[in-house]
Formats: C-alpha cells, structure tokens, sequence
C-alpha cells in the first residue's frame, strides 16, 4: 500500500489548527520555506519572516498583485470580494499606505493612548467586582470580549447597545481569512458586511451633523496639508478598527491568562513583581500571539534557503508570513517553548508585524491587555480553571473560546 504523505503545512488538519506549534517546528527545520498547495510559500525563519514584512519588494494588496489560482472557487470569490469594497490600511501599499496612515496615526501614539489608562482600569475593576461577587468568571465574554469591545467604542464614540451583534458579525468577518474558509462562510461574511457599512453610515452621518469629543469626530475633521479621508475610506477604516480593535486583544488576554495558568511559576513572579508590568505582554505575544500568520506577495524575483535547496519565488506569487513560526525560532529565542516573563528580548516578537504595516494598536491591546491581566491576578489569590479552555477552530487568528475559572 503506498502511504501518502502528509504536507507539512496542512491547514485543514485539526491537530494542526488545535497546537501549530510543532509543525511550524518541524517547516523551519526540514524546509523553512515551504511551497503550500495554491501556490504561496510559508516562511517559518524569524530572519525570513522579519526581512520579508520589512522588504520593499513585497506588496500588501493582494488582490492588485497576486497571481491569482483560477482553479480555486474560494480565491476567485476572495477575490471578488475584494474588490467590492474600499481597501483599508492593511491591504494598501505607498504611496496610498503612507498617506492614510498619516492621517489616522495620531490617535493612535502611545502617548494618546496612555490617557485611557484610568478609564480602562475602571472597567476592568467593574467587571473583577463581579467577578469577586460570585467567585468565578468566564474569562472570555465577560472580561476579555468585554474590555477591547467598550475601549474601542468609547474611543469611537460609538453606541455599545448592539455588541452581541457586531461581535457575531466581526467574527464572520474574519473567518473569511481564515485557509480553511468555505462558500458558505464567505456568504456569511459578506451577510455581515451588509448589516455593518449600513449601521455605520447611519452612526457617522449622525456625527457629522454633531461632532463630539471622539476619535470618529477627529476622523471625520482631519486633514494633513490639505488632504482627508473619503467617506468610503473612512468606513473601511472604522470596520477595520472595530474587528482589529477586538478580535485580537480579546486573544491575548484569553491565550495570555491560559499560558499563565499553564505555567504557575510565572503567574506568582508577575503577580508579586510589578517591573514586570512593561514587558511581560510582549513575553505572552511571543508565547502564544492571536495572529498567527500574514501574507504578502513578491513584486520581483525573490529566493530562500529551503533548508538545503533554493527556493524561488516569482512576482505574483504569495509569501505566507508564520509570525507565530518566527516567535518560537531558536536562532533568536533561547528556549522558545518556555514561557518566561522577564526574557530580555520578548520585545523583538512579530506579533505585530514589522515594517510599514506595524499594528497601529499595539500600544492599546499592550495596555488594555496588561491592566486586564495584572488587576485580575492581583485582586485575587487563587485563580484556577473551572472547567476545560476550548479553542477556536482557528489558524490565522488563534484563541480560546471559554476559558471558565474560579476565583477568590
Ligand atoms: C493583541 C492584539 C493585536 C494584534 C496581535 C494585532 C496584530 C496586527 C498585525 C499582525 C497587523 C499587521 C498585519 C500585516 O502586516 O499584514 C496589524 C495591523 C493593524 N492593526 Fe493590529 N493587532 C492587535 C490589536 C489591534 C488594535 C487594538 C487595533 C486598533 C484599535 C489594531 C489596529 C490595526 C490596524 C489599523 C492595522 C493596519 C496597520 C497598517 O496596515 O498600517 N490592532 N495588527
């Protein structure tokens, strides 16, 4: 009988999606850049993974410069998609990248967002209240979805009457990035676009009749030497804002708060050491970070070390960047698999993605996630799971579910 064997990147294997880890172990020994089928090459080297989301041979916009697989239904429709809506930051290059990013960048520096530290503090308080109250928390809908969802719609100034819905619509939203995504998924995605962009509109028409003090107001005035966002370019970024604003951070505090647990020495060395209230985040992005990996696509003849063999890559074709692959990279993590809080240069994880596209909220989950996970572990001195975390059946945005614990 002849064996067939199995590809070392294999998205729709579920032991791949529940702990990728070893896999992307065994890509960045045996072949660390790794041809998947349709086409696009898994780079799993922190060097190749870092070089590349810097290079300026690479583009975002996937839908302008990929090579399309017409065999594929998914990424004819995928790409469809694309092109129905404005493209947002994230899918643009210079010049338009540079000039968006300009336009929206200030609010988002860390000294702005150092300001909402009280207020987030004050949330995160009211809910451990709670909390304290009946002696356990779900952590994920009532502490982790909760916290980002308010901060961000506050930061909007946004209503937060409707948050069952947008987070069932967010979360088709980005299912649609996912490998594994089906027909049906995308028509949910595209369902939930259709009740989003209506809900917005109605909510920024409304502002423009009466600004506020909100970041949607200064979004809607701003202008750098003459210049200002298009109302199509100013939903895409609000979309782009609520789905990245929440659906990432509430994975670094459910994945953050699981590694913890699953590591107790380090959860008591936190707990007891607030020098490490600067860093340890990054430590629990490198760990264990919600977005696993990012593409871009190759706008000139690129090669790399296979492991052994070159690896050539032509113009259209797609680079899977596997940030999760490079932040367990022993060339530049000592002990990756370990989890250690005080490591000298968790700073340097990818995360966040390097070079232009550099997460615009990185200083707000670093925060929201910090006070979160810092005042619950502080408040209270036993925390234990209450029942088995579950995972999302996820690859590019990887979290748990339910992480149910008791605390007193
Ligand atoms: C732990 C939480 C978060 C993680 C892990 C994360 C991760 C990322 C990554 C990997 C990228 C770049 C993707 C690429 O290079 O292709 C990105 C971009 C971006 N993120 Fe985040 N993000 C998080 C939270 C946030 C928050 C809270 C916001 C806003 C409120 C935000 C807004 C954005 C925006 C606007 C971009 C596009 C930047 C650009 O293209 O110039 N993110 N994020």
């Amino acid at each position: 009988m002849t064996t067939v064997e199995r590809p070392l990147w294999d998205p729709f294997d579920p032991a791949f999606r529940a702990d990728p880890y070893p896999f992307y172990d065994r890509l960045r020994t045996e072949a660390p850049a790794y041809p998947i089928p349709g086409g696009s090459v898994a780079l799993t080297r922190y060097s190749d993974v870092f070089a590349t989301l810097r290079s300026n041979q690479v583009s975002r916009d996937v839908e302008a410069n990929a090579t399309l697989d017409e065999s594929n239904p998914v990424a004819v429709r995928r790409r469809e998609r694309r092109r129905g809506g404005a493209k947002t930051i994230l899918n643009l290059d210079p010049p338009d990248h540079t000039r968006l990013r300009r336009l929206v960048s200030k609010a988002f520096t860390p000294r702005a967002i150092e300001q909402l530290r009280p207020r987030i503090e004050e949330m995160v308080d009211a809910r451990l209240e709670r909390a304290a109250e009946a002696g356990s928390i779900e952590l994920i809908d009532e502490l982790a979805f909760p916290v980002p969802f308010d901060v961000i719609s506050e930061l909007l100034g946004m209503p937060t009457g409707r948050a069952d819905e947008l987070r069932d619509w967010s979360q088709a939203l980005t299912q649609g990035l996912e490998p594994t995504v089906t027909m049906e998924e995308l028509d949910a995605a595209d369902a939930a676009i259709m009740q989003l962009v209506p809900y917005l509109i109605e909510i920024i028409e409304g502002r423009r009749q009466s600004p506020g003090d909100d970041l949607l107001s200064a979004l809607l005035a701003v202008e750098d030497e003459g210049d200002t966002l298009s109302p199509e370019e100013l939903i895409s970024f609000v979309v782009l804002l609520y789905v990245a604003g929440h659906e990432t951070t509430v994975n670094l505090i459910g994945n953050g708060m699981l590694a913890l647990l699953r590591h107790p020495d380090q959860l008591e060395a936190w707990r007891h050491d607030p020098s490490l209230d600067a860093s340890a985040v990054d430590e629990l992005l490198r760990f264990d970070g919600p977005v696993q990996h990012t593409v871009r696509v190759a706008m000139s003849p690129m090669t790399f070390d296979g492991g052994g063999t070159t690896v050539s890559i032509e113009p259209g074709q797609t680079l899977l960047t596997v940030l999760g692959a490079a932040n367990h990279d022993p060339a530049m993590f000592d002990d990756p698999h370990r989890l250690w809080l005080a490591r000298p240069n968790a700073g340097k994880h990818t995360a966040f993605s390097a070079g232009i596209h550099y997460c615009l909220g990185a200083s707000l989950a670093k925060l929201e996630a910090t006070v979160a996970i810092t005042r619950l572990i502080r408040r209270f001195d036993t925390i234990e799971l209450a029942g088995d975390p579950t995972f999302r059946d996820r690859l590019t945005i990887r979290g748990v579910d339910h992480l149910p614990l008791s605390v007193t």
